[in-house]
């Protein structure tokens, strides 16, 4: 984590037992105004301890704590003071390691499940009805609950769902209240946070740029640095908050690569520039990407060009400010606009597997000699936003559709060239600005607009037969990209969207919908 993270007031540790149910949970926590960290369930209770947090949760996890191998946890985690709250296998690790029994029944509950408040005043329950919906997922069930704790809530599979110990500030619910169908789940958790452990929800975005200019300013000193701007909302927050921190010591270089959507360069030369004041270095090296893609229809291949090209023009780029200004102090710092997820998918600090290689800008290699600056690295996309427009970022950036570095060069199957560049550019503008005008930019987390190239089909227009390209639209909704689902747009958005495209886009003679969640699909095509 950056040197911030330390200082950063009341901390609260997620305790990851696996199956990503700790991101989620740090997000809910993140969403009651506090500060939250995902740490592994290997890390040894006295590191934890070390980090002084403010409390701690237990999340869920795949395992049976009867099961062999299966995570444990060590008694002095609830002998610290700290408060505690154990959700899920949280919940049964809590209650077995304190002397509680946890049958392995076999009766399992999964889904939506229906909770019977006992203690309607209880610390975790307080204003929540006495019956509410809750999402369960386990095979055990916690029959009685260690001493000292009083049961407040049960189902009808399960007689001790929930439990609190309010000496000891110790708390569980068998249930997950960190997924949208337990409907109370947020109110529940915010009772911990506040009510159970006494943190006030303080944690703003003010204070996260605040810590971070502080941090920036402390590690370059006088020094400078540089960042690769795509276009993307990351690497645009990443480099404000750096110019804010130092200012002209920042220069940004932004490859233009031909690969970008209608209008996103001179949004990046114009807006971003006049909301920031950043020095900016445009590199035009479309020829030199087309060249490189020439003939190349392989998506793997296709990547790889891109990302080589992309480093050789950035390396250039960087040669040549150092050389306008030898007498200057050393470019000796490289900002990227790495995101929360991108650290925890990339096994970063958590000790969580790997579970896919992290996408940065363009693929920096690791031999570039800088020293990395990430200021976006304790935060999720919906916080980078937030910082955006703390930062005065136009709305266009801030809230602008993830757009994955190789762009259009990913979105058009099959060979890349300038001609179908710039015909998806057109469809990808028409899609664009119809889910702006039906105000559903904020519904979708984004929506690729994917020319099949190597496709054509037959049509009509007008009185003439066409033999024309489809294009495909892939809205998804999704929270982190990690899993999405396609997004069921109304019929008249899709309805516009598809008769303008096939009317102003020559070439392209049908539209399609992509109807397929992720897994199994991906949301890019390439
Ligand atoms: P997939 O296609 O893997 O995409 O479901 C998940 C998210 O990542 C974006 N993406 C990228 N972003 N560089 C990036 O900065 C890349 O190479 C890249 N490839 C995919 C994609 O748009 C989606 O949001």
């Amino acid at each position: 984590m950056p040197s911030a993270s330390p200082a950063a007031p009341d901390t609260v540790l997620v305790v990851d037992f696996g199956a990503q149910y700790a991101q989620l949970i740090a997000r809910r926590v993140r969403e009651a105004r506090v500060y939250s960290e995902i740490v592994p369930s290997t890390m040894p209770v006295a590191e934890m301890l070390a980090k002084n947090p403010a409390a701690i949760i237990l999340s869920g996890g795949p395992s049976s704590v009867y099961a062999e191998g299966a995570p444990s946890v060590d008694r002095a985690l609830f002998e610290a003071g700290v408060p505690v709250f154990g959700m899920c296998y949280g919940f049964q690790l809590m209650a077995t390691t304190l002397g509680g029994t946890v049958d392995n029944t076999g009766a399992r509950e999964y889904g939506r499940t229906g909770l019977h408040v006992s203690r309607s005043g209880s610390t975790l329950f307080e204003g929540t009805p006495d019956e509410q919906p809750v999402w369960m997922s386990h095979g055990d069930a916690c029959s009685a609950a260690p001493e000292g704790f009083t049961v407040t809530a049960s189902t009808d599979v399960v007689p001790v769902a929930a439990f609190e110990n309010d000496e000891k500030k110790l708390y569980g619910v068998q249930y997950h209240p960190e997924v949208m169908h337990s409907t109370h789940g947020q109110q529940v958790l915010e009772h911990f946070l506040y009510r159970g452990a006494g943190i006030a929800p303080e944690w703003t975005m003010g204070n996260v740029i605040e810590e971070q200019v502080e941090a920036i300013r402390a590690k370059v000193g006088n020094r400078r640095a540089i960042c690769g701007l795509s276009g993307g909302v990351d690497s645009a927050v990443a480099a404000a908050l750096v110019q804010k921190a130092i200012g002209p010591q920042l220069t940004c270089v932004y490859v233009d690569h031909g690969l970008m959507r209608k209008g996103e360069t001179a949004q990046v030369e114009k807006d971003f520039v006049a909301a920031t004041g950043i020095k900016l270095r445009v590199v035009d090296a479309e020829k030199r990407f087309l060249d490189a893609l020439a003939g190349v229809s392989d998506p793997e291949q296709k990547r790889k060009i891109i990302g080589r090209e992309f480093i050789r023009v950035f390396e250039q780029a960087q040669a040549e400010i150092v050389a306008e200004a030898p007498g200057d102090q050393p470019v000796e710092f490289l900002v990227q606009g790495t995101l929360y997820p991108d650290v925890v998918e990339s096994g970063g600090g958590t000790g969580t597997a790997n579970i896919k290689s992290h996408h940065n800008v363009g693929g920096l290699p690791e031999d570039l000699e800088f020293t990395l600056i990430e200021p976006l690295r304790q935060l999720f996309k919906d916080e980078v936003r937030m910082v955006g427009a703390e930062l005065g970022l136009p709305e266009e950036i801030v809230h602008r559709q993830p757009f994955p570095g190789p762009g259009l060069g990913i979105r058009i199957v099959g060979e890349v060239t300038k001609d179908r560049l710039d015909l998806l550019r057109e469809a990808d503008a028409i899609a664009r600005e119809e889910l702006t005008a039906a105000g559903l930019d904020r519904d979708i987390w984004q929506c690729p607009v994917v020319l099949l190239a190597e496709v054509r089909s037959v049509g009509v227009q007008g009185d003439g037969r066409t033999y024309g390209h489809p294009v495909v639209l892939r809205p998804v909704s999704s929270e982190d990209a990690m899993t999405a689902d396609w997004s069921r747009l109304p019929y008249e958005t899709l309805a516009r969207i598809s008769t303008r495209i096939t009317n102003e886009v020559a070439e392209v003679n049908r539209v399609v919908l992509d109807v397929t969640s992720k897994p199994p699909g991906t949301i890019e095509w390439e």
